[in-house]
């Protein structure tokens, strides 16, 4: 049986999803979803950026399961935060969605005017077109400032987190505000190197499963919120099959003391600015 994480504004998130990051708009963007949800999967990571939103959003429709039984999530990008300008693309994201709600809005990048999006995403759950709003990236002090500001406290962050860099010290920062850890990069994007792990190959053997399997097994015993990209229906089969077997306290330590604080994603705050600041997604 999957597992859900109760949220800080008490909302339910299925623990599993997909993620679908640089699966291209069109085919294989519907085809995966719709592949994940045939699975039982019910819980799809987009996002503007990604500009696959509007294939996402015709797979649920496709799907015929109740809209409310799957949980979406989007991301706001930079180019479109600010008071009054947040509720316009709010407005675009439903449309290009044809979903009347969104489950899970995140702020997708810790730059620009991130204070007045947040003021836009909050009327937006007042007014029903957004149900939980979350934030991504946000690492730096800009952290604490955002939540300090929030009426709404966060109810998710959205950061790189897998075995090789578990975040320890970000959950510390977290627990005051109740916002809960989503993992991007939970297979360190498919880093050969962390799914091949001794310690991996050991215990998959132990409960007939694969190393990533045993990954993600991890992630879902630490709580955290996972859904690793595929479009390789088999993978997604074998990703979601994570709920019938579960790791000892002992393996969970032995698990954590792989941490070494490899990142996989590469760039300072700066950097980021520089490079991701002048990206507009399309409508
Ligand atoms: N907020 C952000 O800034 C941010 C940044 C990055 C990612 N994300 C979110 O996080 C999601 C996951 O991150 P990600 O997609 O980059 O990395 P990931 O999920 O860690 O890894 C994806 C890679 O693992 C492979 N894979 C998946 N299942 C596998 C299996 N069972 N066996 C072998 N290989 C497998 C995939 O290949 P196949 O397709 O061939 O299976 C793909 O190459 C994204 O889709 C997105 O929703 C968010």
């Amino acid at each position: 049986m999957q597992t859900y994480v109760t949220l800080n504004d008490g909302n339910k998130i299925p623990q599993f999803g997909l993620g679908v990051y640089m699966v291209p708009e069109g085919a294989a963007a519907r085809e995966a979803c719709l592949s994940a949800l045939k699975t039982g999967v019910r819980h799809i990571d987009t996002a503007h950026a990604y500009q696959n939103e509007r294939s996402v959003g015709e797979a649920v429709r496709e799907s015929g399961i109740p809209r409310e039984e799957i949980w979406t999530t989007s991301k706001l990008w930079p180019s479109e935060y600010g008071e009054g300008k947040t509720a316009e693309a709010i407005d675009k994201m439903l449309g290009r969605s044809g979903t009347e709600y969104i489950d899970l809005l995140l702020l997708h990048q810790q730059f620009g005017d991130y204070i007045g999006a947040w003021r836009d995403m909050e009327k937006a759950v007042s007014g029903g077109k957004i149900k939980s709003i979350g934030i991504s990236n946000f690492e730096s002090e800009r952290l604490e400032e955002i939540c300090e500001a929030a009426m709404i406290k966060p109810s998710v962050l959205q950061v790189e987190c897998h075995p090789y860099y578990q975040q320890a010290a970000l959950k510390k920062r977290l627990a005051g505000y109740g916002t809960k850890i989503e993992a991007w990069y939970p297979l360190g994007h498919g880093d050969a190197g962390l799914i091949e792990e001794l310690l991996f190959t050991d215990l998959a053997k132990k409960y007939g499963k694969s190393n990533v399997q045993i990954i993600l097994r991890w992630h879902i015993q630490e709580g955290t919120i996972v859904f690793p990209k595929t479009t390789n229906p088999e993978h997604l089969k074998a990703n979601f099959d994570i709920f019938d077997f579960e790791l000892s306290d002992g393996e969970m330590k032995k698990i954590r003391s792989l941490d070494r604080g490899i990142r996989f994603f590469n760039m300072t705050l700066e950097e980021q600015e520089r490079m991701l600041g002048g990206f507009k997604p399309a409508d």
